[in-house]
Order: C-alpha cells, then structure tokens, then sequence
C-alpha cells in the first residue's frame, strides 16, 4: 500500500486509518531518514488507538514506551541510539506488545525480524512531502 502525505496531519489521518485496522500482536517497522516522520506516524498510531494524548509522554532518553488506555495498547521503542539488537534484549512489556501493537523506529537495527511484523517506510519526497508505504518485509 503506497500513500502520499502532504503534511504531519495527513501522516497522522494514514496511521490512524492502519491503526484501525491493526489485531493484537500487530508490529510496525518504521523506516526512514532523521525527520522522515516516524514518531509523526506513531503518534497517528495513537489517535487511532484512541490512546489519551495526554498519556503520551516525550521519549527523551527512553528506548521503550507503553501506552496501555486505547482500544489496543501501544507499545513504541525507538532504536536510534543502539547499533545492533534483539528485541528480547530491551526490557519491554512483551506480554502488553503481544495485546496490542508493537511499533518501532529504526528497525534496521534489529538483529531479526519479528513474525508477521509490517514495514512502514517514510520516503521524503519534499519539504512536507512524504511517500508512505506499509507492506511486508523484503525478504
Ligand atoms: N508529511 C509529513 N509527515 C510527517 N511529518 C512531516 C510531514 N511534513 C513535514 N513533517 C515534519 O517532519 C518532522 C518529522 O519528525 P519526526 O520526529 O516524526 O521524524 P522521525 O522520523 O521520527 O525522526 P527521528 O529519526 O529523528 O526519530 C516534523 O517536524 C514534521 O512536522
Ligand atoms: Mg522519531
């Protein structure tokens, strides 16, 4: 599935319409550039969930945050600062990423791949341009 934003909200409108549709278990792999719209996209993720904003807290210096009041919870890591992992290795809530939705930014770091995860990738294509495709991993 290919989609063109034309800004963070519509980046938001198309996470919120995946989130819709996304069964417990569900694991996004996001991909692209410093400032593609990662985080804009997970954020998306969250409205769609119908998490509380406010239980939306800023990643400072955290890899893993737990969202548990949507209609799923959402767990969201953000693997920037690592060069190579193992998801077992981070200390998250896998039992809340088993019930709801598993979202990651820079996956490329991933030593392996979990089962069934979808690939989101944010292409910059302009200065609020962005092409959006969510599909399974190549493998
Ligand atoms: N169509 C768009 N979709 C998403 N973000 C956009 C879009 N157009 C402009 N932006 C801007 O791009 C930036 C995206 O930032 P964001 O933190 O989501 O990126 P990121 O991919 O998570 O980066 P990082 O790799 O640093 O975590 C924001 O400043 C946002 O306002
Ligand atoms: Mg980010």
């Amino acid at each position: 599935m290919i989609h063109e934003s034309r800004s963070e909200d519509d980046t938001h409108r198309i996470a919120a319409a995946l989130a819709a549709s996304l069964q417990p278990g569900a694991v996004l792999l996001l991909s692209g550039d410093l400032g593609a719209g990662k985080t804009a996209f997970v954020r998306g993720l969250a409205e769609g969930l119908k998490i509380d904003p406010a239980d939306v807290t800023s990643p400072t210096f955290t890899l893993v945050h737990e969202y548990r009041h949507g209609r799923l919870p959402l767990v969201h890591v953000d693997l920037y600062r690592l060069e190579q992992v193992d998801l077992d290795e981070l200390g998250m809530d896998s039992e809340l990423a088993e019930r709801g939705v598993l979202a990651i930014e820079w996956a490329e770091r991933l030593t392996r791949l979990p089962h069934g995860a979808l690939v989101v990738e944010l292409m910059v294509t302009g200065e609020d341009l962005r092409t959006i495709t969510i599909a399974p991993p190549r493998s």
